[in-house]
């Protein structure tokens, strides 16, 4: 009898929780996860962009900080998912990484020390939920935000920085690090 149930339990927990996605699968969540982060960081690098231009790092960090995480959240809703930018060295605490994604941002550093192409993945994750994770490279206009202290980042945008994020980890990055990555899950579908 509990040999029996145990059965029954074990074919309800399989069928209930997929353990790996197909090809076809897989390249349509690659695909939808590429289009997601690419809408969604282009909504905050152009306003950032305009920012920068019309007011100087002062009003784009303004921006940044009231409009990033209502934009993300924005876009989540619009795609039905859950779109976060997280990082090893997060600026806002809120944008902490969760277990998995900090294995996941461990294993694109190796990568990227190997000098390895850094490719966005699809994993299922413990509940079955399909999670797509690209890198986000830093470029040359990151570094007023993100640079070396003294150097690209001013000691007045630094100051400005910390008042918003007494946190903040997120500076001393040069040009081609591993600034975080884009992580998009995907709810399971309801059929
Ligand atoms: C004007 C200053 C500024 C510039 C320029 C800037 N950032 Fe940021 N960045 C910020 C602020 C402020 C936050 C915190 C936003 C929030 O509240 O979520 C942030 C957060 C982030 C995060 C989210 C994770 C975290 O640390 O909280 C990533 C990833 C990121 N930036 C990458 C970049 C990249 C890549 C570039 C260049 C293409 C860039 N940033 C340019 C100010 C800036």
């Amino acid at each position: 009898m509990h040999k029996l149930s145990a059965i029954l339990l074990l074919s309800v927990l399989f069928t209930s929780c997929q353990t790996s996605l197909s090809e076809k699968e897989t390249k349509m969540y690659l695909e939808k996860g590429l289009s997601i982060s690419k809408s969604t960081g282009k909504e905050l690098s152009g306003t950032l962009t305009s920012k920068m231009k019309s007011g100087g790092v002062i009003e784009a960090l303004a921006f940044c900080n009231a409009a990033a995480l209502p934009l993300t959240q924005q876009m989540s809703d619009k795609h039905e998912v859950l779109i976060k930018r997280t990082s090893l060295k997060t600026r806002n605490s809120l944008n902490k990484p969760t277990e998995n994604e900090i294995l996941i941002l461990k294993a694109f550093q190796v990568n990227l020390d190997k000098g390895g192409v850094l490719e966005p993945k699809v994993v299922l994750d413990q509940n079955g939920t399909p999670n797509y994770y690209a890198p986000i490279i830093v470029e040359q206009k990151c570094l007023k935000c993100h640079g070396t202290l003294n150097k690209e980042l001013s000691k007045s945008t630094d100051s400005i920085i910390k008042s918003y994020y007494q946190d903040d980890l997120a500076t001393g990055y040069s040009e081609g690090d591993l600034r975080g990555i884009w992580s998009i899950s995907f709810k399971k579908s309801k059929s």
